[in-house]
């Protein structure tokens, strides 16, 4: 509301109005009119846009809370790009959030409120939500791109990629906890390289997933590998004219770190063409989606097989520097595409470990 004695006593206006008590009198009605037009304008635009929100969000039994959780501060609430950024100074820091309407998205605001957060509802329609996908296609490679296209000309400094929920199977902790990643990821490490997988550890994805150029040469067809059967025709409509590689891996499952100039080395239209194949492709979504999640680094310059040495890569994008080779080892573990159902609050009963016998990464720091 700070435009408000701005707008009614503008520093000149108000000297006048003690000399010249018609003016003046005429000046302060005229400027009483203007606010009360601008504040019912106000109060029609914010109950559209909560009635949207609760629509969705009653209907599947969440709570208004998300509303708030949309956005940790200014942002819009009618799904547009913020336009009004491009002349504005940048944030330093945003995340990107896949979501859907039902995911609980409350752990952002409580643990992570210093970001500025863009949380997509894949699922809701265009309109319904504060962000979100012109077509539920693709996963979060949708929501990404999305973000891309809209945010081209006001990107943060850095943006950081990520699927929605606070405990993914593949976040790189021991928690696999979003909120240690999005902590200790080292911010100056990903403007200075341009893009950083969040993901270290080599369980899938590395040394080598796909082997686009033998596939498509050979004609093979892998049942039980659809990935590696449709990538080297969707890479060759993603890329036109680019070679396509012998040997492609990175570390899995699509969340990273990237800078706004690293961003912008492709025009918006590469970005767009990504985007329509989603929308057009007649694969099914969790196939067009893990293509991408073999595209990102290449998209954003890194070799075709990029795993890099996993010790330095901890050190560099955690500032876990301080790791012996057994952390190393037991760093991640592999628990299965769904974690037990209550993580982290984990039942000895049930085999798993005790939560404080679970490593703390408070040591691999130097
Ligand atoms: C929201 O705007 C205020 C002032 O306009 C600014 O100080 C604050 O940092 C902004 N918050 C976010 C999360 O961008
Ligand atoms: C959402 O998650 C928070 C924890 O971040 C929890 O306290 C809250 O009860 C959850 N809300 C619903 C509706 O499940
Ligand atoms: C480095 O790790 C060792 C053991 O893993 C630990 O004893 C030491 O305190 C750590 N150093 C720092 C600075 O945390």
């Amino acid at each position: 509301m700070n435009w408000l004695p701005r707008f009614a006593f503008p520093g000149r206006g108000s000297r006048e109005a003690g000399s010249n008590t018609g003016r003046g009198r005429l000046f302060v009605y005229l400027a009483l009119t203007a606010i009360a037009l601008l504040l019912s304008y106000q109060l029609v635009l914010s109950r559209e846009s909560l009635s949207s929100v609760s629509r969705w969000a009653v209907g599947k039994g969440l709570t208004l809370a998300v509303n708030h959780a949309e956005s940790n501060g200014n942002q819009t609430s009618e799904g547009k790009p913020e336009a009004h950024l491009v002349s504005q100074k940048p944030r330093e820091k945003e995340l990107v959030l896949a979501a859907m309407s039902y995911s609980n998205m409350s752990w952002v605001q409580e643990n992570v409120p210093n970001w500025y957060t863009n949380i997509y509802r894949a699922d809701v329609p265009p309109g319904e939500a504060a962000l979100t996908v012109p077509m539920n296609k693709g996963n979060e490679a949708m929501v990404f791109l999305t973000y891309i296209i809209d945010r081209y000309d006001s990107l943060p400094d850095v943006s950081v990629f990520m699927h929605g929920g606070r405990y993914q199977w593949h976040n790189d902790n021991p928690l696999y906890d979003s909120v240690i990643s999005i902590n200790d990821l080292q911010l100056d490490y990903v403007r200075e390289t341009g893009f950083v997988n969040l993901r270290c550890s080599w369980v899938v994805g590395c040394p080598v997933e796909l082997e686009p150029a033998r596939y498509f040469r050979e004609k093979l067809e892998d049942n039980g590998h659809p990935t590696a059967v449709e990538y080297p025709h969707r890479f060759m409509e993603l890329f036109p004219g680019e070679e396509l590689p012998e040997l492609v891996g990175t570390a899995c499952c699509s969340q990273f770190a990237i800078s706004r100039e690293k961003i912008h080395e492709r025009g918006i239209e590469d970005y767009q063409r990504a985007r329509q194949f989603l929308i057009e492709t007649r694969l099914a979504s969790e196939i067009s989606g893990r293509v991408f999640e073999y595209v990102w680094h290449i998209m954003f310059g890194k070799p075709a097989l990029n795993c890099p040495d996993v010790r330095e890569c901890y050190c560099r994008t955690y500032g876990y520097c301080n790791m012996t080779d057994d952390d190393l080892q037991r760093q991640w573990v592999w628990r299965g595409l769904v974690l037990p159902e209550g993580w982290p609050n984990v039942d000895p009963n049930a085999g798993l470990q005790k939560r404080d016998e679970i490593p703390s990464v408070e040591y691999w720091r130097k």
